[in-house]
């Protein structure tokens, strides 16, 4: 663990303007500063930073954090990483601390692993170009010189311990073994990995070297040799070609998701940029999340055969609990002779692009896949089908996509759509206990883009009580001292915004805090992220001054003070119904009335100007 106080030292020492402007340019935009999300493709400038809160916020994705959120997420790096690069940036060293298992490894090897894979690349990078028959075979194959060097391709040589040349330490050097590059047998002897092979190095988002996959030049076995998991590399977690691929997915707002190294390649090599592909493994949700913080849509691209479609259905499974408005993936099958690589080389970008643009909608999928696997002719197929959609209704994470499923599985198997839902122990919307389920109107699912109806910011549709818990949130958010004047009837309430609202005036009182950006840090870290992102999107909207927002509070006060003789008045005129009123009662009902009136009077004034 990284101590606290580190980390608010950190976040005080660092500009959020000038990481952010590190990577992306920022233009004035009254108190804040905006630019074009990185985090998703657009085309207006939603991403914005406050350099007096120090934070950033997308209105577009919701992306949001201060700082070393920013760094984890552009860099995709982790937390202690992030803190680390960031510490070092503004010459701080990071205390000594617990490291867990694998930062203990990450750093006492990471560095050396990471210079040894260097290395071999700009080896392999050398001998490529002195091997006519590995260049003759990437010629064959339609590569370009230009298009080997962006993707860094070399050439193992065909020899034992070729990496001797660049590794004059070859049979002690530790980090030749830990990075995959050479392999000891049991006897102590060491021997090259690769061998006569053309070498793709696999980088991660950073764009360092932490692998390799290397192909046999013709044919062979195997084809594709793929660098062991080390610290550095996690196939599950990689995309190949991501490094590349990224300013391409950003201008054309999408990923292609396909399986080989060389449909990145020949891809890339035909003008479609924005391909990245699974290291030889299935999809998973890591790959997915990785790409879904980038941008909209993924389309994954499969080869056309038996084992495509398998890879595909898996994705699509794994995508289920992923979904999001708009997000949206789609699946292009190709012909079954073809890879993307065989079509891009045969057809050319625009028939490509064309095939793209009739993929699949993830929803047309999961119905064709499924009428597939019964005979929807008959009752026990259609019943049949409505047991294969269970499970993945189920998984569908956006309320409103899961409602339009339903619907057609219920249209398809002939039956009502409640009934489909209560055999799915799905609930249907009306009777949905909780607001957080609440999605935006129909056809958001696929892509609709614009102002978005979130669950905590959907003002209209939350209670009294809820609204008022929420407008105190905003109050002590954007001024910490006026935590300490929030009614207790406010804090009293159940709903979520009432219980970080009162963990909120804790936390001020007891750190003292008085900044907003300390409590944005504070707020992300609560269990309730919707709300604390709906919540950063208002403050970094607000451009009062802290005046106004006392004054905002003032009244707000007054008319809780209003509720409580308005309670008051009501119970006393209950009870002169019931059995009538004490003389002191009457009295008190009388005071309560004239207090009532003053302060509506009151709110009725015009205010003093200052
Ligand atoms: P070519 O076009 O024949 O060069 O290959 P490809 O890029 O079309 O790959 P293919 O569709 O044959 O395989 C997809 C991916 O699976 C490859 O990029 C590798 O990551 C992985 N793969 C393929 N063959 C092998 C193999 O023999 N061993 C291992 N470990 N992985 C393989
Ligand atoms: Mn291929």
């Amino acid at each position: 663990m990284i101590p606290d106080s580190f980390k608010q030292d950190l976040l005080n020492r660092v500009d959020i303007v000038d990481i952010v402007e590190r990577y992306v340019p920022l233009k004035k935009s009254g108190t804040n500063l905006s630019a074009c999300c990185p985090f998703h493709s657009e085309k207006t400038p939603s991403f914005t930073v406050s350099p007096t809160k120090q934070f950033y916020h997308c209105f577009g994705c919701q992306a949001s954090g201060n700082a070393i959120t920013f760094v984890m997420e552009y860099q995709g790096l982790g937390y202690v990483e992030a803190v680390r690069e960031l510490a070092e940036s503004v010459g701080m060293t990071l205390p000594e601390f617990q490291p867990s298992k694998k930062e203990a490894q990450l750093r006492d090897e990471g560095p050396d692993l990471t210079a040894a894979l260097e290395r071999a690349a700009a080896f392999y990078r050398e001998q490529l170009k002195a091997s006519p028959k590995a260049i003759d075979y990437l010629k064959g194959r339609g590569l370009t010189g230009q298009i080997a060097a962006r993707f860094g391709i070399g050439y193992a040589p065909d020899d034992w311990q070729g990496l001797q040349k660049p590794f004059p330490d070859y049979a002690k050097d530790k980090s030749l073994v830990d990075s995959g590059l050479v392999i000891q047998n049991e006897e102590g002897r060491r021997y090259d990995r690769f061998r006569d092979r053309v070498m793709f190095p696999i980088l991660n988002q950073r764009g360092a070297v932490i692998g390799f996959g290397g192909r046999v030049i013709g044919a062979g076995e195997p084809k594709y040799l793929n660098s062991p998991e080390t610290p550095l590399f996690e196939k599950g977690r990689e995309l190949y070609g991501l490094s590349q691929a990224r300013i391409p997915i950003r201008e054309s707002g999408r990923v292609i998701v396909v399986e080989g190294y060389m449909d990145v390649v020949a891809l890339a090599q035909h003008g479609v940029g924005y391909a990245v592909a699974t290291l030889g493994t299935a999809t998973s949700a890591t790959h997915v999340s990785k790409l879904l913080r980038q941008t909209d849509e993924v389309v994954f691209c499969f080869d056309g055969d038996a084992a495509g479609r398998r890879a595909a259905w898996h994705a699509l499974e794994v995508c289920l609990p992923l979904l999001a408005d708009r997000k949206t993936m789609r699946f292009l099958f190709l012909p079954p002779e073809h890879d993307p690589d065989s079509f891009v080389r045969e057809h050319g970008k625009d028939m490509f692009e064309a095939k793209l643009r009739e993929a699949w909608p993830l929803s047309k999928f999961m119905l064709e896949e499924l009428k597939s696997r019964v005979d929807t002719a008959t009752p026990e197929g259609r019943a049949r089908l409505v047991h294969e959609a269970k499970p993945l209704l189920k998984q569908i994470a956006t309320p409103v996509m899961q409602f339009q499923m339903l619907k057609e599985i219920a249209h398809i198997s002939n039956m009502q759509l409640e009934a489909v839902a209560a055999e799915c122990g799905i609930a249907l919307r009306g009777s949905r206990p909780s607001a957080r389920h609440f999605t935006g109107p129909e056809g958001r699912a696929n892509g609709g883009q614009g102002a978005e109806q979130r669950p905590y910011q959907e003002k209209g549709s939350l209670s009294p009580e809820r609204r008022r818990a929420r407008a105190f949130l905003r109050y002590a958010l954007l001024v910490p001292s006026l935590a300490e004047k929030v009614p207790e009837e406010v804090l009293d309430g159940q709903s979520p915004e009432a219980k970080v609202l009162t963990l909120m005036v804790r936390h001020i009182a007891e750190k003292d805090l008085t900044a907003t950006r300390d409590l944005l840090d504070w707020l992300h870290e609560q269990p309730e992220a919707e709300l604390a992102r709906s919540l950063s999107e208002e403050i970094m909207g607000t451009t009062f001054a802290d005046n106004d927002i006392e004054v905002e509070f003032n009244k707000a006060l007054e008319q809780i003070e209003e509720f409580r003789y308005e309670n008051q008045i009501r119970e006393l005129e209950a009870k002169d119904k019931r059995e009538g009123l004490s003389s002191d009662e009457a009295r008190t009902y009388q005071s309560l009335i004239l207090e009532k009136i003053r302060l509506q009077e009151q709110r009725k004034a015009p205010r003093p100007v200052v």
